[in-house]
């Protein structure tokens, strides 16, 4: 579990704090989608959660231990992957597999369980017939797999994203999230992502809202995503299969439910009584 409490921070020459009394537990296996208007903290935030930012007041404890402790600063960072928006920033070698070995290399593994760690990883984000390309052969969404190969081949137990789909186009963000969702499946990788797509926060098993420093809200994608007024009042736009819904509630269908998956939507408007 990570746990951040009475988390405060604030840059140098700043006046005021970036984030004010954070509190917050994620849970091992979670997905957890960070949502919040320009300048709220959320990439702050995330810098916290693997110890690269160490809070003005607070404590962020990872597994137990604690990020200001700086002995068990690489037990952390290897913990808590950190993942960024643009891939071509973290891709480093001149070949895939090479730029997936990097973080293994770097922790000094035997060659066997490097190659060993290096296919796992890559099989894991669907690229494992990619491994002799170069990375600038390839599309944004799969530069951005292969980057998440690479923070994967450290065993993390927690994967942290900033915005890792907004540089791409839908279909990469598409195969982003998808790739998100199963490993956070079938490896039970808790998955901590930051998005200003709210669409993508529904793939969440958990939403939180920052404004200002603070966390506003948290809830199911279902309970915090259908809030139509509230979102505005927050700074996001409204999924819009919810804003569907909101529309046909207002029109006369009182009490049409809030949805977010559009086929539960055309299956109730399929039951529907219409006449000719
Ligand atoms: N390195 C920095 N030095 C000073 N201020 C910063 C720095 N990084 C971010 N900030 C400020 O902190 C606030 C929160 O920024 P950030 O965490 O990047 O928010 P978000 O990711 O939600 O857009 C903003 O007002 C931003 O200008
Ligand atoms: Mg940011």
């Amino acid at each position: 579990m990570i746990e951040v409490a009475g988390v405060s921070f604030s840059y140098p020459g700043l006046e005021s704090p970036v984030l004010h009394d954070i509190n917050l537990e994620i849970r091992p296996g979670e997905f957890l989608a960070l949502l919040g208007r320009n300048g709220s903290g959320k990439s702050t935030f995330t810098r916290l959660l693997n110890g690269l930012l160490v809070p003005a007041a607070g404590d962020v404890i990872v597994d137990g231990y604690n990020t200001r402790d700086s002995s068990h600063r690489l037990r952390i960072r290897q913990q808590v992957g950190l993942l960024f928006s643009n891939p071509d920033n973290q891709l480093v070698a001149g070949i895939v597999e090479e730029d997936v070995a990097f973080g293994p290399e770097n922790l000094g593994l035997p060659a066997a369980e490097i190659r060993e760690r290096v296919r796992w990883a890559l099989s894991v984000v669907g690229m494992e017939e990619y491994l002799k390309y170069p990375p600038h052969m390839l599309s944004g969404g799969q530069k951005q797999r292969v980057a998440i190969a690479g923070v994967l081949a450290l065993g993390p137990s927690y994967m942290v994203l900033d915005e890792p789909t907004s540089m791409l186009d839908p279909r990469g963000r598409e195969e982003v999230v998808r790739t998100l969702t199963k490993l956070n499946l079938e490896q039970g990788t808790a998955i901590i992502m930051v998005t200003h797509f709210v669409e993508e926060a529904a793939a969440a098993d958990r939403v939180v809202v920052l404004d200002r420093g603070r966390v506003l809200v948290t809830g199911s994608p279902l309970e915090v995503l259908t809030r139509i007024d509230d979102l505005a009042d927050w700074g996001l736009e409204a999924p819009e299969i919810a804003l569907l819904c909101h529309e046909l509630r207002k029109r006369g269908y009182s009490h049409f439910p809030m949805a977010l998956d559009s086929r539960q939507v055309v299956d109730t408007i399929k039951q529907f009584p219409f006449k000719d």
